[in-house]
């Protein structure tokens, strides 16, 4: 039956070349479908002599099984097809880094607190906190700055208002952050190890000074304290702070009304090309002032001053933020300008921490 094998070449050829599901249907149907041509000439069988019909409804049968066949191992072919077609498409690498949007920034300031506060309690200093609004007792008194002293001028304090008719010394917003020393020393006693670090207050403002800027007091009273212990101590926190190898300090005679001695403190820095660097060269900068501990400060706080002795530090923490991490302007500190901070900020799970680093 010459016809049949047309019918098969061409069948098969067709389901052969059919690209889609939906081509592939079509050869279904016109091949098998109800009006399909060898549907047809299934029904063509019903005219046909017994004999005859026997032989051709077998060829029939094998013709469309084959078809049937060739259709369902096409349509398998092509299911596979269009799955890897979709798998290759919608292709996602999922070991790539997800790109993460940051939601704010660690301002430099709380980054620095963070660095100092790991390197203090390193060396077992505890923080201690105390007021923004402080009595001048505290403020000045205490710290052996009684009120005809030149060094309250010195301090351009912002003073609060009293109610009219209540004469006592105002409040003040606290000018440094030595308070906090005698806070603590009343409340804990010696020896002591604490740092203070927090918000002081002066009427300043140009390029280097805030109204608002922030300090670090250090304060470290025991029995034999003295001034090398004191050295050791900030030089061991200028090389972990500043991350370098070594640091060299000049500790140069001063005055503060709280300490004797006294010194300001500074650092070997150079400044090659505008870029500063802490360690090495041939300038100083000033960081910090520092002495040890005044009797009458002490003994002010409750302390012994023939059993008791140590030292007290006051540093500058945007000061040293501007240092370690190149922030020309102190000003743009407190712009909130949100392209600043995510210039300059950190992100916020990167928690300083001596084992890992500090600032990265
Ligand atoms: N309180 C001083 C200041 O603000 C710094 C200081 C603190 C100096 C402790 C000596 C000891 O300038």
């Amino acid at each position: 039956m010459d016809d049949l094998d047309t019918l098969r070449a061409k069948y098969l050829a067709s389901v052969a070349s059919a690209s889609d599901e939906a081509s592939l249907e079509d050869v279904r149907l016109a091949a098998l479908g109800k009006k399909g041509e060898i549907s047809l000439k299934m029904r063509d069988l019903g005219q046909m002599e017994p004999a005859q019909r026997q032989v051709a409804g077998a060829m029939l049968n094998v013709l469309k099984d084959e078809i049937d066949a060739a259709l369902r191992a096409k349509k398998t072919a092509l299911g596979d097809a269009a799955l890897n077609e979709r798998l290759r498409a919608e292709w996602l690498d999922v070991t790539l880094p997800s790109r993460g949007r940051r939601v704010g920034t660690i301002h430099p300031v709380s980054q620095v607190m963070d660095e100092l506060t790991a390197i203090f309690a390193d060396m077992g200093f505890a923080v201690a906190e105390g007021p923004q609004v402080e009595s001048d007792w505290y403020n000045f008194d205490a710290l052996n700055i009684p009120p005809e002293h030149p060094a309250r001028q010195e301090h351009d304090t912002f003073f609060m208002n009293r109610a009219p008719g209540d004469d006592r010394p105002p409040h003040v917003l606290r000018t440094h952050t030595s308070p906090v020393q005698i806070r603590a020393m009343t409340e804990q006693g010696a020896p002591i190890r604490v740092i203070a670090p927090g918000r002081v207050y002066r009427m300043d403002m140009d390029q280097t000074h805030t109204p608002m800027f922030h300090q670090v007091e250090g304060l470290a009273i025991d029995r034999d304290i003295s001034m090398a212990n004191l050295k050791w101590t900030l030089e061991e926190f200028c090389r972990a702070f500043f991350e370098v190898q070594s640091v060299e300090l000049r500790f140069r005679a001063s005055h503060f009304p709280f300490t004797e001695p006294s010194a300001e403190v500074d650092i070997r820095c150079s400044w090659e090309g505008g870029q500063l660097k802490i360690g090495q060269g041939d300038k100083w900068m000033e960081i910090l002032g520092s002495g040890m501990v005044h009797p009458k400060v002490l003994a002010a706080a409750g302390v012994d001053p023939t059993q008791w002795q140590g030292f007290a530090f006051g540093m500058g923490i945007d000061r040293i933020a501007m240092l370690k991490y190149g922030i020309p302007d102190l000003r743009a500190f407190f712009e909130s300008d949100l392209r600043w901070l995510r210039h300059y900020g950190f992100a916020a799970l990167d928690i300083p921490d001596l084992a890992r680093g500090l600032s990265s």
